[in-house]
């Protein structure tokens, strides 16, 4: 399995010969001009939630690749309508893809579309597969219901957001990785706006004293598990 990270919260995910995209917000984000969004070939596209800094570019990859949308239901609908392809989930379902089984779980946060209307439910994901099992963990506040992820499967690696302020900070994290499981996390979700920017050797360290390993990739970067 190979991650590419994409800037903010947008992955790029090589599995069992797949390309699995994750949250695309690439055109608007600055920091990221060096993605050509146009370029991106996607066979899925996973949108956690609703918000703009998730969704941007899921309708101009998904038209441009033909890769169909995994979301919740009301995501999937609101695709739906626009011509593209969709697998509708809800918490606590899974389903066994041809790259692997996906699990959507909890995450607190909101998950309205940019014009206000209703997104759904704000979640996560459990990717199960024959090259490693990760946790993307979305949008989210810690929360009790990550203790029940390494209750149904061992994690490789997790994905958690550390920017704070809109999710979990670098505390939570750390107490999330013990939650789950899992020591070796991918950060996702700092820097991209003044609310979330962070100190990286800070947040590197911070991990490293609890015997953790904190990765932080630049943009265009990547991670084989
Ligand atoms: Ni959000
Ligand atoms: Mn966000």
């Amino acid at each position: 399995m190979k991650i590419t990270f994409l800037g903010h919260a947008s992955l790029l995910i090589e599995v069992e010969n797949k390309i699995i995209i994750v949250d695309p917000f690439i055109t608007a984000n600055k920091k990221a001009k060096d993605i050509d969004v146009n370029r991106l070939k996607a066979d899925y596209i996973l949108l956690t939630h609703a918000h703009q800094d998730h969704i941007l570019d899921a309708e101009l990859i998904a038209k441009n690749t033909g890769a169909m949308i995994v979301s919740n239901f009301e995501i999937v609908t609101y695709y739906g309508k626009l011509g593209i392809d969709g697998h509708p989930m809800n918490h606590g379902g899974s389903w066994n893809f041809d790259f692997g089984r996906l699990t959507m779980t909890n995450a607190i946060h909101s998950s309205s579309f940019p014009d206000g209307s209703y997104g759904g439910n704000p979640a996560g994901f459990i990717l199960e597969t024959k090259e490693g099992n990760i946790y993307i963990a979305g949008d989210t506040a810690l929360n009790m219901d990550m203790k029940l992820i390494p209750m149904q499967c061992k994690l490789d690696m997790a994905i958690l957001p550390i920017g704070d302020n809109f999710t979990m900070g670098i505390n939570s994290a750390i107490i999330a990785s013990d939650f789950i499981d899992c020591n070796k996390i991918l950060a996702y979700h700092f820097d991209t706006f003044v609310y979330i920017e962070i100190n990286h050797q800070e947040a590197i360290n911070r991990f490293k004293d609890k015997n953790k390993e904190l990765i932080i990739l630049e943009i265009g970067g990547n991670i084989n598990l």
